[in-house]
């Protein structure tokens, strides 16, 4: 018999994923249960306007929900009736006591696990989604083993590597599929358990091959490092890209010979205002804390670099203006093109932009914000700062302003018509693309003035 699924939390990882284990597996019914109403009621709208956005989901919502797909805030009844567990719920860094700016606050995981075991009426397993510290499974395993249930819970690590804005085609098409398991007989069948969900209805879905084992703690710290590898390489990159533009080289050009070294290869190695989204800071910084705890000091501050050289990435990206814009950016007018952390997606947890945008309000810049995605995220993002404003049309943006100032590549952008934004702007007219997506020479003909990063 197939077993059933529910999956606590409806976020960006619990959303897209059970959508896609359901289409993948349409002789199981899929429940994604969340406590915020609003967030299921969105997953639930008859119109379809998901809670998130991301290309190719909501297509497979509509093949899917009512037919296999379930959302709703009924946890009680949806735990009751599963037999596989998924948790993905939200992690954040933890703001306060021990550990507070690198540890992950787990206490959403855990009211989740004293909620299952709660409400158990059966043998369970418990599959770990969010991004969690090393060695939380054992101590959700104690959590749900604790006492004297008559009911067996196996806990299982299966991390998730979708990115936003390719979230389906990876869930469709992912490099690998990994899973965590304990060792033991129980381990090992709730393993081959989540294997067939992987493998989908007739195997139709991810390739056997692509399927990996190992135990719990193998897969947790894997997705640390995982992030952390690719954080490393952004970084490495954007630390190159000062020394070109101190020394006249050209990034672009340093990072399309390094990667075509296939050892190295050229994924992860484009240089801009530095990397963003919910993962990368929140893993490193968890790695950092891991390390220190374990007395590896060195370990730590190596990965501490990979933030420190993040964030000074951004505010290089301030000094450069000022220092271009005739060392004053007050009243000056900056019109940001694009907050989202990165193209083809709303979210702007963490997004370079946001920082990029205090720091400009504290030189008392007039910040009129564009993107066609994240302008209710930005709004809320920076709320309670004063001389901002959020216009939907990048032209509206532009006009009489001092600057556009890039963060996001969004596709849409190289094809606006930049002589128009030219005579719209106060001269001289500023872009700065911190993507390096736009056709600068074309534009140094128009008569702006261009900054790029690493060049
Ligand atoms: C990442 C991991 O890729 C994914 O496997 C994991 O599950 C979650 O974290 P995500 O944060 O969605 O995914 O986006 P990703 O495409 O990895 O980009 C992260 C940040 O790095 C973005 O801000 C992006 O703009 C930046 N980046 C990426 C660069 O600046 N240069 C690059 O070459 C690649
Ligand atoms: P992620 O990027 O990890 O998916 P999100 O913040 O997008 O993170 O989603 C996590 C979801 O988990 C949120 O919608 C939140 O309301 C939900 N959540 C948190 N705690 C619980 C809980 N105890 N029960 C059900 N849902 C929860």
């Amino acid at each position: 018999m197939n077993k059933n699924i529910v999956c606590i939390g409806a976020g960006y990882i619990g959303g897209p994923t059970m959508a896609v284990i359901a289409k993948m597996n349409p002789d199981r019914k899929v429940v994604v249960v969340d406590i915020n109403e609003r967030r299921i009621a969105a997953w639930n709208s008859p119109d379809f306007r998901l809670p998130i956005y991301e290309p190719g989901l909501e297509e497979v919502v509509r093949e899917v929900r009512g037919r296999n797909l379930f959302f709703t805030t009924d946890i009680e009844s949806a735990v009751r009736e599963c037999d596989i567990v998924f948790v993905g719920v939200n992690t954040p860094t933890k703001m306060f006591g021990r550990g507070a700016g690198r540890a992950s606050d787990l206490q959403y995981w855990e009211a989740s696990a004293r909620n299952i075991k709660r409400l158990a009426n059966g043998d369970k397993i418990i599959v770990e989604k969010s991004t969690l510290p090393v060695r939380t499974a054992a101590a959700m395993d104690a959590i749900l083993n604790y006492g004297d249930s008559p009911y067996r819970f196996t806990v299982l690590s299966n991390p998730e590597f979708l990115a936003e804005g390719t979230a389906i085609r990876d869930l469709l098409q992912p490099d690998r599929v990994l899973i965590g398991g304990p060792q033991d007989e129980a381990g090992q069948k709730a393993v081959a358990e989540l294997v067939e969900v992987y493998a989908g209805q007739g195997d139709a879905w991810v390739p056997r091959g692509k399927i990996l084992t190992t135990n719990v703690w193998s897969a947790e710290l894997t997705k640390l490092a995982a992030n952390a590898m690719l954080a490393q390489r952004v970084s490495s990159i954007n630390a190159i890209a000062g020394l070109c533009e101190a020394t006249g080289a050209d990034v672009d050009e340093v990072a399309r010979v390094v990667g075509a070294d296939s050892r190295i290869g050229n994924k992860f190695l484009k240089a801009g205002p530095g990397f963003g989204g919910s993962c990368f800071k929140k893993d490193v910084l968890n790695l950092v804390y891991l390390c220190e705890s374990f007395g590896l000091h060195t370990a730590a501050e190596y990965w501490n670099g990979v933030i420190k050289m993040n964030e000074h990435q951004q505010e290089r990206i301030v000094s450069r203006m000022f220092k271009a814009m005739f060392n004053t950016l007050a009243n000056k007018k900056v019109a940001m093109f694009g907050f989202a952390f990165k193209a083809n997606t709303g979210d702007t947890r963490e997004t370079p932009a946001a920082y990029v945008a205090r720091l400009l309000n504290d030189e008392h810049v007039r910040l009129s914000i564009t993107d066609p995605k994240a302008l209710d995220n930005a709004r809320l993002d920076l709320e309670g700062l004063d001389r901002i404003e959020y216009v939907e049309d990048p032209y509206v943006a532009a006009e009489d302003a001092d600057a556009v100032l890039l963060m996001t590549d969004w596709k849409a952008y190289p094809d606006l018509d930049w002589s128009r934004i030219y005579s719209l702007m106060r001269k001289p007219a500023m872009v700065f693309d911190t993507r390096n997506c736009l056709d600068q020479a074309a534009l140094k003909r128009l008569g702006f003035n261009v900054l790029a990063v690493g060049k």
